[in-house]
């Protein structure tokens, strides 16, 4: 499948300039044609349990090839939220550590998760980022041998900055804590590999760069260390035999499919199977490569049209979400949309957050728009 050729798949490109996967990814005809087959099952066939659970075991499947992991390795929730909630539910009762290490640059459901968990109210540090960046020597500082998890986002949610989870995997894991990666900004559109990257944890939801709608998010957690843990957020779908019906004998599931609990949003699932299917065929490191070409255009052009960049200025150590500083950014995005160009406002920026359907017209266009509003 080649980059743009396919844009006809997306519907909404024919009357938008679609710059949003950083908060919406576009919707492709197959995604749009699982939801709607889910539909049409329950209103033909009245029920579709086994199939459905089919399609979430295929699901697990195309998500752990994303990320170099195995089948087992996988759960799906609702929300990333929701994983992270379950994980810490899993170590309240850590026999020797305590510690929790995050970042200021963590997306805030992670502070606010954090921040509910009392027995770890007076161990919790922050890794605070200078100029947007986190230099490396502030993981050293911060993470202790008294840590039990340090919490990490791949990319940052406002800016695009990229960290190097692999240099940061063995600072952490240096110091015997675990590491949790939270990959909402770059799966689907940059490589992940969690085996090489030495991740312990990770979650990410489908409605991103994952091309898919709300209601499901992927869980990686190691097989070795999923089978030590035991979440306290749970169900019946998170045990070994949930046909079985066993009130009275729970007996978690083997491997990270444990962290499931009831049942899931099936046709989030539905949609989530087709957008993994058209990411893997188009390929993530063609992607990549594709949007580092409109990403090297982009922070060029916009520095000529005068805006003011937010985040790393060059490729290096940035993805292609591409944010710049406006005054009333709900407002803006207001104004984008109705010049039919899609994007998102958070804080005090305009996210530009192209994924392989774009072109450099349609960055061109709206960094245009955008200097004419501010
Ligand atoms: C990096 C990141 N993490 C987590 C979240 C929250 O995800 P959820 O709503 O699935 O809990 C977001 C949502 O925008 C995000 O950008």
């Amino acid at each position: 499948m080649n980059l743009n050729c396919n844009r006809s798949l997306f519907p909404i490109l024919s009357s938008h300039t679609h710059l949003a996967s950083c908060s919406q990814g576009a919707i492709a005809i197959p995604v749009s044609k699982a939801i709607e087959d889910y539909h049409q099952s329950l209103l033909n066939d009245g029920t579709n349990w086994g199939a459905a659970l089919k399609k979430a075991d295929a699901a697990r499947g195309l998500f752990a090839q994303l990320i170099g992991a195995e089948k087992d390795e996988v759960a799906i929730l609702c929300s990333v939220s929701d994983v992270f909630s379950s994980i810490m539910s899993t170590l309240t009762d850590h026999p020797k550590r305590k510690g929790l290490v995050f970042t200021d640059i963590d997306f805030p459901t992670v502070g606010h998760i954090l921040y509910a968990q009392k027995t770890f109210k007076d161990h919790l540090s922050i890794v605070r980022s200078f100029n947007n960046e986190i230099p490396l020597e502030q993981y050293e500082k911060k993470v202790s041998n008294d840590t039990l998890l340090t919490c990490i986002p791949h990319v940052n949610y406002c800016n695009g900055y990229k960290q190097d989870v692999k240099k940061i995997a063995d600072i952490v894991h240096g110091k015997g804590s675990l590491l949790f990666v939270d990959a909402y900004q770059s799966a689907g559109h940059i490589p992940i590999n969690v085996k090489e990257m030495r991740i312990d944890m990770l979650a990410t939801g489908t409605r991103k760069y994952l091309l898919g709608i709300p209601g499901v998010a992927f869980s990686y957690i190691r097989k070795e260390l999923a089978k030590e843990l035991n979440p306290r957020v749970t169900g019946w779908m998170g045990q070994e035999e949930s046909a079985a019906f066993d009130l009275l004998n729970p007996i978690p599931a083997v491997g990270t499919r444990r962290f499931e609990t009831g049942t899931p949003a099936f046709i989030s699932i539905y949609a989530a199977y087709e957008a993994l299917r058209v990411l893997l065929e188009v390929g993530i490191n063609n992607i990549e490569s594709h949007l580092k070409n409109l990403t090297q255009f982009g922070l060029q052009y916009g520095l000529e049209k005068g805006l003011s960049l937010a985040g790393p200025l060059t490729i290096e150590n940035r993805t292609s979400l591409m944010s710049f500083h406006v005054e009333n950014a709900p407002l803006v995005e207001a104004k984008l949309r109705e010049r039919k160009i899609i994007v998102s406002a958070r804080k005090n920026v305009i996210r530009i957050a192209p994924h392989f359907y774009n072109t450099q017209d349609d960055i061109q266009l709206a960094l245009d728009e955008l200097s004419q509003i501010v």
